[in-house]
């Protein structure tokens, strides 16, 4: 059944539950569960952020995933007009509309940054490509990666490309055009399109190359690696970074899930759905680590790689590893995918509520706020050269050493989004309508108190006492 939600704009909802599924599914698989997720479990030791990551999953990310797109159903507008709806209809006042606002502006800053990574993405795409080419040419479809390079040389094509502003510009442009297009053809032509083709295709090449590396890496010191905890290694710093990682993962508070949410009709029982979602992009993101790790094991790289992992050491692997030209490019495909379907989410958010806000055509709108996203992105790329000496929040300890990018990177993850968080659950759990809530979810009597707990008292708390503790000492 068609949905009859929707916004101002007259936007027609997704065509059925699995599409909205599908859609979630997309928004929250991406450079998170595969690039960040991978980066930080090996910076900070494995299991046990592994595992800090999992709790944080279950016990807050699933409920505030159920609360996000209840919200937006039950307020059936843009991010903000959602809430402003919902806390009217509650009889509470009509500000904690600027949760939806913060929202939309996490979406908005990590869209920008996200495209540039995206960027990188395509230029690995376009390499590997050429590399595969010429396998292929040479009648060894099964030849390593850049055959004939030196480890230094295939690292340094990292080094190679955030040294040319014009092309990681050119690349960044090229990944937001594509953004904008899916997001100005509509709910229903571009973003449900784009997701239901792309996701299958998705998990298809991440089942093969799971299988790749399984069989060709060392599987089992990836596994050791992932799921013994050592807890030694676990600080405030790592909760912070893990709860964030949680949140940005499961595309929480950054406005995707909200609007997402509107498009869905009243008949989708959201509970299950909720789940769903949350256990697809889980499953994803350990996939990912068991994808990446037994291929850096295998030819006695560091996992502690750092944002440079999947662009730098895989690269390396795929260079040692049978017919790895080949599945070098179809990994970066993977990627390109992942990120894709995430990034129309990102500009979604802030789309739709321009366009109830000025009623401006879809597209005019998606350009207009795909551009400005762009503007923002550029001064990232051009953090790596041109302004490599700036660090925008230099004067914070937790931030003196970070360029452009992970800065906008840093505060969006670590402050931004558990404050969103935060105020997703205060506003859920305390003031809107129980009864309204409780209808919307779908929950029984027995789950929905188990629900209502942990939106209302345990997510405020944690995220609470994880902000104090992982923020407060990098201010002294
Ligand atoms: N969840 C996406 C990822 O893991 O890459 C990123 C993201 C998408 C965050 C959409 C927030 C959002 F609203």
């Amino acid at each position: 059944m068609v949905s009859t939600a929707g916004t101002q704009s007259g936007e027609q909802g997704w065509s059925s539950r699995s599409a909205f599924i599908l859609a979630a599914v997309g928004a929250a698989v991406g450079l998170g569960n595969i690039w960040r997720f991978p980066t930080l479990a090996g910076e900070s030791g494995g299991g046990a952020f592994v595992l800090v990551y999992i709790g944080f999953v279950v016990l807050l990310g699933l409920p505030l995933v159920l609360s996000e797109i209840m919200l937006g159903r039950a307020g059936g507008e843009d991010a903000i007009g959602s809430v402003e709806n919902v806390a009217r209809e509650s009889g509470v006042s009509t500000r904690w509309k600027g949760l939806g606002a913060l929202q939309i502006t996490s979406g908005f800053l990590i869209l920008s940054f996200y495209s540039v990574v995206a960027g990188w993405v395509i230029n690995y795409v376009y390499l590997a490509g050429g590399d595969f080419l010429g396998a292929v040419m040479s009648g060894d479809v099964f030849a390593g990666a850049f055959a004939g390079e030196t480890q230094d040389q295939i690292t340094g094509r990292m080094g190679d490309l955030f040294a040319d502003p014009t092309r990681l510009i050119i690349l960044h442009a090229i990944f937001m055009a594509a953004t904008i297009w899916i997001v100005a053809s509509g709910v229903h032509d571009g973003i449900e399109k784009a997701a239901t083709w792309l996701m299958p295709a998705f998990f298809v090449l991440l089942v093969i190359i799971t299988i790749y590396g399984a069989l060709t890496g060392n599987f089992g010191e990836a596994v050791a690696f992932l799921f013994t905890p050592d807890f030694s290694k676990l600080s405030p710093v790592v909760l912070n970074e893990a709860l964030g990682q949680a949140l940005f993962s499961l595309s929480l508070a950054a406005g995707g899930l909200l609007t997402y949410g509107a498009y869905v009709s009243k008949d989708v029982n959201l509970a299950p759905t909720a789940g769903m979602i949350a256990m697809a992009d889980t499953t994803v993101a350990i996939l990912a680590g068991l994808m990446i790790f037994p291929i850096v094991f295998a030819v006695g790289l560091d996992p502690a790689g750092g944002p440079a992992l999947i662009f730098q050491t895989l690269p390396v692997a795929f260079n040692e590893m049978p017919a790895g030209a080949l599945v070098g490019f179809v990994f970066f495909i993977l990627i390109f995918f992942a990120a894709l379907t995430s990034s129309i989410s990102l500009l979604e958010g802030p789309t739709a509520w321009v366009i109830d806000k000025t009623g401006w055509a879809r597209k005019k709108a998606a350009i207009v706020v795909g551009l400005v996203a762009f503007a923002i992105g550029v001064t990232c790329a051009l953090g790596y050269n041109v302004w490599s000496e700036v660090r925008p929040l230099g004067f914070w300890n937790i931030f003196a050493e970070t360029d452009i990018l992970d800065t906008l990177d840093g505060f969006t993850g670590k402050i931004m989004l558990p404050l969103g968080a935060l105020l997703v659950a205060l506003f859920v759990g305390w003031r809107a309508d129980a009864n309204m809530v409780k209808a919307q979810t779908g929950l029984s009597d027995g789950m929905f108190l188990v629900w209502r707990f942990l939106v209302a008292w345990a997510a405020p708390i944690a995220v609470s006492l994880v902000l104090l503790f992982g923020l407060v000492p990098g201010l002294l």
